[in-house]
């Protein structure tokens, strides 16, 4: 006999929210949380397992958030899949869905107040997508307000944001914990986003040369690249390859400040991040690179 466990409660208000997480925490439990935008997909139910078995009490909010999106980005046309999700949600054992409106989270238009982390949001994804991280970052600040977490789940697929996050919970000594989670992926590479499914079935199959040519650095330097210079050039190369991609960027970066590396031998660790268009599709991927000593560059 199966002991499922009850059905997520859904609530679309602050209030409602703040009652049901007070009563939880009044009980002895401790709160995860793991902010997503729907679409749910197995790579968010990922966060949604490594949260639990941390918890007691499992809050998930879906909330597609306009002030991450620029204006002539994908906003409108966000999948949107609320049935689906609170079915992943219920068989990801999560407690509470806080499902807002854009009025219940910005009853006067955009809000006043910004959380902005300069330096770390205008690189990379940052270049591109000017005012996205100060969306992301006021957006779970609020978040966080609202839900009060004491852990809180990301994904390293989104590793600039993952960073950007991590250094406004430093710097604004948020007492929460963060739990990052590793990128889950399709059989033949793809990192999972709720994008995929836009893409064609030819911009599909094309799209997974984005996670090989990040393999193919990653092998590269575990066989003794050194010069992060030729790992970009290579990356590039290997994405401009493919007809239908369009290359946005190709770069090497120290992990935690996100600045370009010159040279992997320097004991920092690094990783390779990759952003590229298939049509109107943008997505991102990114890996970690094997550590470098300089020892291990004598050879
Ligand atoms: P969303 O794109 O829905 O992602 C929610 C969380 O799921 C993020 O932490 C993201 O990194 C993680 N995630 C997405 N795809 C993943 C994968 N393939 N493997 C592991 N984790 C994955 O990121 C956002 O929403 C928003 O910016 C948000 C933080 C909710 C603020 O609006």
């Amino acid at each position: 006999m199966s002991h499922a466990a009850p059905p997520p409660v859904v609530v679309p208000t602050i209030a409602e929210c703040r009652r049901l997480v007070t009563e939880a925490r009044a009980s002895g439990k401790s709160i995860g949380f793991v902010p997503t935008m729907g679409a749910l997909h197995d790579g968010h139910l990922r966060l949604i397992d490594a949260c639990r078995r941390h918890c007691g009490f499992l809050v998930t909010s879906i909330f597609v958030n306009p002030t991450q999106f620029g204006p002539n980005e994908d906003y409108q046309r966000y999948p949107r899949t609320p049935d689906d999700d609170h079915r992943r949600c219920a068989e990801g054992g999560v407690d509470l869905i806080f499902e807002p409106t854009v009025a219940e989270m910005y009853p006067n238009g955009p809000t006043a107040t910004f959380v902005e982390v300069p330096g770390l949001s205008s690189v990379l994804e940052g270049k591109s997508r000017p005012t996205h991280f100060r969306g992301v970052t006021t957006v779970v600040a609020k978040l966080f307000g609202i839900v009060q977490p004491d852990l809180a789940a990301f994904g390293r697929k989104d590793f600039q944001q993952l960073a950007v996050i991590a250094r406004m919970v430093h710097d604004l000594n948020m007492p929460i914990r963060l739990l990052p989670v590793e990128t889950h992926r399709e059989a033949d590479g793809l990192a999972m986003s709720s994008r995929n499914r836009y893409l064609s079935a030819d911009q599909r199959r094309a799209a997974v040369v984005l996670s090989r040519a990040l393999q193919t650095a990653a092998e590269a330097v575990a066989s003794g690249e050194r010069s992060a210079d030729r790992v970009r050039q290579d990356l590039a190369q290997a994405i401009e390859l493919e007809p239908l991609a369009q290359l946005d960027y190709a770069e090497v970066a120290d992990a935690e400040t996100l600045e370009p590396l010159d040279d992997l031998s320097a004991g920092r660790p690094a990783v390779a991040l990759v952003a590229a268009r298939f049509g109107d599709t943008r997505l991102i991927d990114n890996t970690l690179l094997p550590t470098v000593t300089s020892e291990s560059s004598c050879n």
